[in-house]
């Protein structure tokens, strides 16, 4: 899917060449937008400690938020300079979203299915969203929510998320130890 949206194309003029450049960033920093959303969720997520997951599996995947939520700004700065356009805009988030949530709901169906410890289960919506409401995945209509903001002109990514906090954790991790103490 990765290949086919973002993808070199080859046989282009320089003009085409250009364009498609554009629209890449533009795609990119749709999905940034996204990528930043779960990477602060990831940092404020203190019930995922507690569910069972691998302290070191979760650092890795809490590093990785951090490292969205700081440079949540750069795809969408270079965008901008390269097209302030609104149109480019609406279209990089009318794809980034669809192509997001069908990878998202691929991807948790796949790794629900895949565990070999006897924990496998069919991920369904049903379960997607008990899962949201015990703060263990990002709520679905947070999710809508973000992408509906990303269409607000005055929209720049620099007004959610802390930097600082990001930073910190990245400053914090690997941690000495596990946050939780329950364990
Ligand atoms: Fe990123």
């Amino acid at each position: 899917v990765f290949i086919r949206i973002l993808g070199e194309r080859t046989g282009l003029t320089p003009a085409g060449e250009r364009e498609v450049l554009i629209e890449h960033v533009a795609i990119v920093a749709a999905i940034e937008h996204f990528t930043a959303m779960v990477g602060d969720w990831l940092l404020n997520a203190n019930a995922v400690d507690d569910a069972g997951a691998h302290p070191v599996m979760l650092d890795l995947l809490r590093w990785h938020g951090a490292e969205e939520v700081e440079h949540r700004c750069v795809a969408f700065d270079l965008a901008a300079h390269l097209d302030p356009g609104y149109p480019r805009r609406v279209r990089s988030m009318a794809i980034a979203f669809p192509v997001l949530v069908w990878l998202w709901v691929r991807g948790a169906r796949f790794l629900a299915a895949a565990d070999t410890d006897g924990t496998a289960f069919r991920m369904t919506w049903r379960a997607a969203f008990a899962a949201a409401r015990r703060g263990l995945l990002p709520a679905p209509g947070a999710v809508a929510r973000r992408g509906l903001r990303y269409l607000s002109p005055s929209y720049h990514p620099s007004q959610d998320y802390s930097t600082r906090k990001a930073v910190e954790y990245l400053g914090y991790s690997p941690p000495p130890e596990p946050r939780s103490t329950s364990r």
